[in-house]
């Protein structure tokens, strides 16, 4: 028998936007909402790995390459959105870069750059498209971002920065949204199996040893694939739940963190210092 989410007629002919949809995530959720019947403009920084996408994506793909960081161009094509729909009912706040390291490796240019991408590129979004949907009487918003922004990372600390602030921005604008017709949602993957730990990912950013963390995001039991992820996430979305966490194991870590920090802390830092000499000695 087929399930609600697979019946459901609730993505038919939406207007959709999703960042860093060329990869991993954002191209599973661009994915599914097409099979369920949505308009989706896939954004993106890398033009290539979009025209290779919307090849097979069918005449209800299409995309637009900038960069979050940029409003000038995301609020540009948002309009071009707007001038061919007259509405936009989703904008997914997707696109964002993650390194591990050593924090006392980091310079002040790897901060700014995990906040101009994780933070800027979501209060822009956030800034372009909020206005137009209260215009509108409707809308949602979903920003990405992540368990690591509900639960202490040591060795991933800017951006468990940046993700710690995607989720007071919009846990806190959900509640003013809800008065103006506009829906919020935070989404929170745990381990998803995706290339955003590659030592082979943007060329601009640093390079870092991580191997952990991506042995962790591809190989753990406690991850899952994009396209898993994105199933979980839209049927949560159609429903409008405000904070969405997937692979659900994970939100045993969030509850027991929030219930019983030392003891969340002893389980998933055991050797930290060790930890830290085996990355630094990583060839
Ligand atoms: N994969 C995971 O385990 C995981 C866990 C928690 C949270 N997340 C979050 O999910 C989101 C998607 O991550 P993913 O794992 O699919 O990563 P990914 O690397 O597979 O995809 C990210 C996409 O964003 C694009 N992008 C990066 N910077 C950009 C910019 N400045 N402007 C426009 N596009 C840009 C990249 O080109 C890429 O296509 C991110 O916000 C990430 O932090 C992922």
């Amino acid at each position: 028998m087929a399930s609600n989410s697979e019946t459901s007629t609730h993505w038919q002919g939406k207007i959709v936007v999703i960042t860093g949809a060329a990869s991993g995530i954002g191209q599973a959720l661009a994915t599914a909402l097409i099979h369920k019947g949505a308009t989706v403009w896939l954004a993106d920084r890398n033009q290539g790995a979009l025209n290779d996408l919307l090849g097979n994506l069918g005449p209800s793909a299409h995309s637009l390459c900038f960069n979050v960081s940029e409003f000038d161009a995301f609020e540009k094509a948002v309009q071009q959105v707007i001038r061919q729909h007259g509405r936009i009912d989703y904008l997914f706040n997707n696109a964002g870069i993650g390194f591990g390291c050593d924090a006392s490796a980091l310079t002040h240019e790897h901060y700014d750059r995990m906040i101009d991408v994780n933070i800027r590129g979501v209060s822009n979004g956030v800034s372009i498209a909020y206005p137009l949907m209260i215009k509108q009487g409707y809308g949602t918003i979903v920003n990405t971002a992540s368990v690591g922004g509900l639960v202490p990372s040591a060795i991933m600390t800017p951006y468990a920065m940046t993700k710690y602030a995607v989720v007071g921005l919009s846990e806190s604008l959900r509640l003013e949204a809800a008065t103006k017709g506009v829906q919020i949602i935070t989404l929170c993957p745990g381990a998803v199996n995706t290339p955003i730990f590659d030592a082979t990912g943007p060329a601009d950013l640093p390079r870092f040893k991580a191997s952990n963390l991506r042995e962790f995001t591809r190989e753990s039991m406690m991850s899952c694939s994009p396209a898993q992820f994105a199933e979980w996430a839209l049927r949560d979305i159609e429903k409008n739940k405000s904070l969405i966490i997937y692979p659900r194991i994970m939100r045993v870590a969030v509850w027991l963190y929030r219930h019983f920090p030392a003891l969340y802390l002893k389980i998933t830092q055991p050797n930290l210092s060790q930890e830290l000499k085996k990355l630094n000695t990583e060839p």
